[in-house]
């Protein structure tokens, strides 16, 4: 059973990136299942920091097949400028090594000004999204008016399809929004153009991850997004537009849940958001500016400054059970020095009655009524950066890894002390 999950158990940018870059020495494939580049994905090593947004996180380590996977919408735009990027450092990211898988579905410019439209109709409401397109994207896979990767193979039927759709797209800027329809003939040419270039990276998705677990390889499937971004189990309608939860790599991948052995969930030891939508353990105050400050809190893909927050065991609980996480990955670790006490919220509140789950299905209006309760803990005042075991870590910084292993029941298997591949303690 060697396919192993990597999932984000908070709000994402939880350091998927560099949990996958730790696991992925041991993978023959590392796989992307969801998303686009909504995700920016860090990796730091040997001197160098990637940010990749599409191309799986494995991709530093020679032996890892990297596959982009059917239930990811793909930018080709961007995909072809992020493999340009790591072959300009020395990175193998030729066809043989870098798979797209047929069934992914394509983002078109139009998407994304449908995206930024329906962001600026929301007003105060609006979602915080990464206007890349993503929504509409995933709307139009579901209307069955998507394209696929598929149609990459034949560069003058995907001309004329890209043409058909960012008329019909721009029928909607225009008549709806408002807005100047984006030049349909030029952005088909475009594509034709990216046709070309990717047709070679073209692969049966569910073909190859099948290969891999029948030759009883590791399949290393990379999540993006985090539990509480997931479009059913989330904080809807503040979430993004694909199933980021474990069940999301089978259907993205396409493979069945026998072959699960590991099911990872990478939590920071502290909380962050980016976007709008609820967040119970926010801190609008100077410690707030703090782990912003210290944790470098502004997004990948972005440069937002994220939301920031004390951890929330409750959602880790939530993430456990939606996930059916067997272990954590706890990064960050090291951001949280010389912050005491350390807050963590163990429960919640409503109408006086005390409950240890987060209500993230009820929606949030529902969770609007809830207040955090918290358990005060002693901090540490000890750079965290040089620690390789768990021994070597203060006896205060311990004893946090204890308490949410104790409150989730599940192994904290990974703890990061610091962005680097190396700064890594391996407790599993
Ligand atoms: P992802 O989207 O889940 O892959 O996470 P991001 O890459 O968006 O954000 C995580 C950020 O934290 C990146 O800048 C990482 O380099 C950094 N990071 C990851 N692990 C650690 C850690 O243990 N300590 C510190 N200080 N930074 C870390
Ligand atoms: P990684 O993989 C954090 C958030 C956006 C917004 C909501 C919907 O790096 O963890 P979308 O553009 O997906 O329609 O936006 O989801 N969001 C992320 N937040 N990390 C991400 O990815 C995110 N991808 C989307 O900020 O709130
Ligand atoms: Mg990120």
């Amino acid at each position: 059973m060697p396919a192993l999950i990597v999932v984000g158990a908070q709000w994402g940018d939880e350091g998927k990136g560099r949990v996958v870059d730790n696991l992925g020495r041991q993978a023959h494939l590392v796989a992307r299942y969801n998303g686009g580049d909504n995700a920016g994905h860090t990796v730091v090593a040997g001197g160098h920091k990637l940010q990749l947004h599409l191309v799986p996180s494995g991709v530093l380590h020679a032996q890892a097949t990297c596959l982009i996977g059917a239930g990811v919408v793909v930018n080709p735009a961007r995909l072809v400028s992020e493999l340009d990027e790591l072959a300009a450092l020395g990175v193998d990211v030729g066809p043989g090594r870098v798979k797209l898988a047929a069934a992914a579905h394509l983002i078109l410019p139009t998407h994304r000004a449908l995206d930024g439209a329906r962001e600026t109709s929301r007003g105060k409401a609006a979602i915080g999204t990464t206007r890349r397109g993503i929504g509409p994207a995933y709307a139009d896979r579901a209307a069955r008016l998507g394209l696929r990767a598929a149609l990459l193979s034949d560069p003058q039927e995907l001309g004329k399809r890209v043409l058909e759709r960012v008329q019909a797209h721009n029928r909607l800027l225009q008549n709806h929004y408002g807005l100047a329809p984006l030049p349909a003939a030029e952005i088909a040419a475009d594509y034709v153009a990216y046709a070309h270039r990717l047709r070679p990276h073209l692969v049966d998705g569910s073909a190859l991850v099948a290969e891999a677990l029948a030759a009883g390889r590791i399949v290393l499937c990379e999540g993006a997004q985090g539990t509480l971004l997931d479009l059913s189990h989330g904080s809807y309608p503040y979430v993004t537009s694909s199933t980021t939860i474990a069940g999301g790599a089978l259907a993205g991948l396409g493979f069945g849940p026998r072959e699960v052995s590991r099911v990872v969930g990478v939590a920071k030891a502290y909380t962050t958001r980016v976007g709008g939508g609820p967040f119970p353990t926010e801190l609008l105050d100077a410690v707030g500016e703090r782990l912003r400050e210290a944790g470098a809190e502004y997004g990948t893909t972005t440069g937002r400054p994220r939301r920031c927050g004390w951890l929330d065991l409750p959602i880790l609980r939530y993430a456990a059970q939606v996930n059916g996480l067997t272990e954590l990955a706890l990064t960050k670790l090291d951001v949280l020095t010389s912050i005491d006490p350390l807050l963590v919220a163990v429960a919640y509140e409503r109408d006086g009655k005390r409950t240890t789950r987060f209500p993230a299905e009820f929606g949030v209006e529902e969770l609007a009524h809830y207040r955090p309760i918290y358990q005060e803990l002693t901090g540490w005042s000890e750079e965290l950066g040089a620690a390789r075991r768990r021994e070597e870590l203060p006896a205060a910084a311990q004893a946090y890894i204890e308490v949410i292993e104790n409150a989730v029941n599940l192994p904290v298997t990974l703890v990061g002390v610091g962005p680097d591949r190396a700064q890594t303690i391996w407790t599993g």
